[in-house]
C-alpha cells in the first residue's frame, strides 16, 4: 500500500520503517528540514536500537523516502499517518495545534479517497475535530475517512514491540477506513480490536496511566517497605506473580520519565476535568511520581551529609536504558539539585551524552563507568543500563573515594554489596 506518515520522530519513523520493511512503499514528512536531510544521508537523528539499519534497508529498496511536503505526501498516498508532537501545554492537556495544522494541509491536498489516521496521543474527540477540519477546508474535494490508531511502542525496544504487538486498536465509523488498516496489519498476525474513534482515544491514555498508576502503587510500596523493614522487591514478586495483577511495570525507583507517561498521565487528568470528572486517583499516582525524586535525594543528602565540594559519580542519564532520549529524564532533576547544593558532578551514560550536554552542561562527562567512580565521594545510580549490572564492583570500590553507592533503580543485590564493604543504598529495600 501507499502510505505517508507526516511526523518523523520516534514514533513516526519507527512505523514508517516497520510498514516499508512489511513491503509497503512510504513516504516520511516532516516540517523539520535538518531532519529530513540527515534521514537522506542515511543517518538516523535518533537511537533507536534497530532502527537505522533497518531506515537504510528500506530506503535503498526504494520504499522509503523522507520530504518536507504534505501535499506531495498526501497526494502519493492513500493511507496517511499524523505522527507529529503532542507537547503539554502549562496546564497539563496537550496542545493539538500541529495535529490541526496537518490535517488542514491534509485537506487541502485530497486527491481522492484517503483513510487519514491519528498516531499521535491525542484527548479523546480530537478524531472528531480533525474530520471536521478536514471536511471544512477540503471544500468537497476527495473523499475521506478518519481512523484512531494509538501506538504503544516503548522507546528501546520500539521495532520489537512494533512488530509484536498486543493488540491494534482501530477507532473508526467506517467500515471501508477499518478493513484498509486490518489489511495493512495482518501481515502482523494481532489481535485487532475495531471500535469507535473516541474509546480508542481513551484507550491510549487509559493505558499509559493505568501503567503509571501500576508504577506509583510501587514507589508507595518502597516506601512502605522501607519503613517496616521489608524488601519492595520480594513484595511486587509476591503480588505481581498474580495473573490478575501481573508482575511488569511494577519496578520501585526513581519514579517515570520519557516523552509519554508524565505528558498522559497530566493530559488525561486535564480531559477528566474538561469532561467534568475529578480524576484524583491519576492526581495522586503524579504526586508520587514527583515526590519520588525529592525521596531519592534526600537518600543522597541523608548519607553524604554536606553535598558542598563533594564529587558525586553518576551513572545514566536517559528517562530510561536502551535510549538517548533525555525527556523528563530524572536525572536531570537530580543531578540539577545536586549542582544545587554545590556538589561537583561526574557522569556517564552508554548512549545520551550528548544529548544531556545541552541540558546539563556544567557537569564532567566521562569515558565509562570506572571514571566516573575515580574519586567520586559516592556512585548514585539513576538509569538501569545493563553495562552498570555487569560492572567489576571490586575495581569500583578501589576506585571510590568512599564506597557508597546510591542505587536509585535496585540493580544489586543488598546482602552482596554489604558483603563487597559498600555502604549501599536502594529503593525500599
Ligand atoms: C509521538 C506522538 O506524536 C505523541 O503524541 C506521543 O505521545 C508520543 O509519540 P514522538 O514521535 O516521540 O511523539 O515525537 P517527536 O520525536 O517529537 O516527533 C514528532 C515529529 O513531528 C518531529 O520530527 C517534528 O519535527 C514533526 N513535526 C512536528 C512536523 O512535522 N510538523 C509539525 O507541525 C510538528
Ligand atoms: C511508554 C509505554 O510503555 C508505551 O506503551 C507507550 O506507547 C509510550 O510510553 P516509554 O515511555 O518508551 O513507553 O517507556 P517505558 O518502558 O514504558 O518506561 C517509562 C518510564 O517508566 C521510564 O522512566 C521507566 O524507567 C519507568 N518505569 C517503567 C519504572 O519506573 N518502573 C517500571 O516498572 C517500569
Amino acid at each position: 500500500m501507499k502510505v505517508c506518515i507526516i511526523g518523523a520522530g520516534y514514533v513516526g519513523l519507527v512505523t514508517g520503517a516497520t510498514l516499508a520493511e512489511l513491503g509497503n512503499r512510504v513516504i516520511c514528512v516532516d516540517n523539520n528540514e535538518e531532519k529530513i536531510a540527515i534521514l537522506n544521508r542515511d543517518e538516523i537523528p535518533i537511537y533507536e536500537p534497530g532502527l537505522k539499519e533497518m531506515v537504510r534497508g528500506a530506503r535503498q529498496a526504494g520504499r522509503m523516502s523522507f520530504i518536507t511536503s504534505i501535499a506531495e505526501g498526501v497526494k502519493a498516498s492513500d493511507i496517511i499517518f499524523i505522527a507529529v508532537s503532542t507537547p503539554p501545554k502549562a496546564d497539563g492537556s496537550a496542545d493539538l495545534s500541529a495535529v490541526a495544522a496537518v490535517a488542514r494541509e491534509v485537506a487541502e491536498n485530497l486527491n481522492g479517497y484517503k483513510v487519514v489516521v491519528d498516531k499521535s496521543t491525542v484527548p479523546v474527540k480530537t478524531g472528531e475535530k480533525v474530520a471536521e477540519t478536514i471536511k471544512r477546508y477540503s471544500k468537497g474535494n476527495g473523499e475521506f475517512d478518519v481512523v484512531s490508531n494509538p501506538e504503544f511502542l516503548r522507546e528501546g525496544s520500539a521495532i520489537y514491540d512494533t512488530f509484536h504487538p498486543d493488540r491494534i486498536i482501530i477507532g473508526t465509523s467506517s467500515r471501508k477506513a477499518a478493513d484498509l488498516l486490518i489489511e495493512l496489519y495482518k501481515p502482523l498476525n494481532a489481535p485487532v480490536i475495531v471500535t469507535d474513534i473516541n474509546s480508542a482515544e481513551i484507550i491510549k491514555h487509559a493505558a499509559n496511566s493505568f501503567l503509571a498508576t501500576k508504577i506509583s502503587f510501587a514507589n508507595a510500596l518502597a516506601h512502605i517497605c522501607e519503613a517496616s523493614g521489608a524488601n519492595v522487591e520480594e513484595v511486587t514478586r509476591g503480588v505481581g506473580l498474580d495473573s490478575r495483577v501481573g508482575s511488569r511495570f511494577l519496578n520501585a525507583g526513581v519514579g517515570y520519565g520519557g516523552s509519554c507517561f508524565p505528558k498522559d498521565v497530566s493530559a488525561f487528568i486535564a480531559i477528566a476535568e474538561e469532561l467534568r470528572y475529578d480524576f484524583g486517583l491519576l492526581k495522586e499516582v503524579e504526586r508520587i511520581n514527583k515526590t519520588q525524586v525529592d525521596y531519592f535525594f534526600n537518600k543522597i543528602k541523608e548519607t553524604l551529609w554536606i553535598l558542598e565540594d563533594k564529587i558525586i559519580g553518576v551513572l545514566g542519564l536517559a528517562f530510561k536504558p536502551d535510549t538517548d532520549d533525555m525527556r523528563n529524564a530524572p536525572s536531570v532533576k537530580i543531578i540539577s539539585r545536586l549542582l544545587e547544593e554545590g556538589a561537583r558532578v561526574k557522569a556517564f551514560d552508554p548512549r545520551s551524552m550528548e544529548k544531556a550536554r545541552e541540558i546539563l552542561p556544567d557537569i564532567e562527562y566521562c569515558d565509562g563507568p570506572y571514571q566516573v567512580a575515580e574519586g567520586a565521594e559516592a556512585l548514585v545510580i539513576v538509569t538501569e543500563w545493563n553495562e552498570f549490572r555487569e560492572m567489576d564492583l571490586k575495581r569500583i570500590k578501589e576506585l571510590l573515594h568512599q564506597p557508597i553507592i546510591l542505587d536509585g533503580r535496585n540493580i544489586y543485590d543488598p546482602a552482596k554489596m554489604e558483603k563487597l564493604g559498600f555502604i549501599y543504598k536502594s529503593v525500599g529495600r
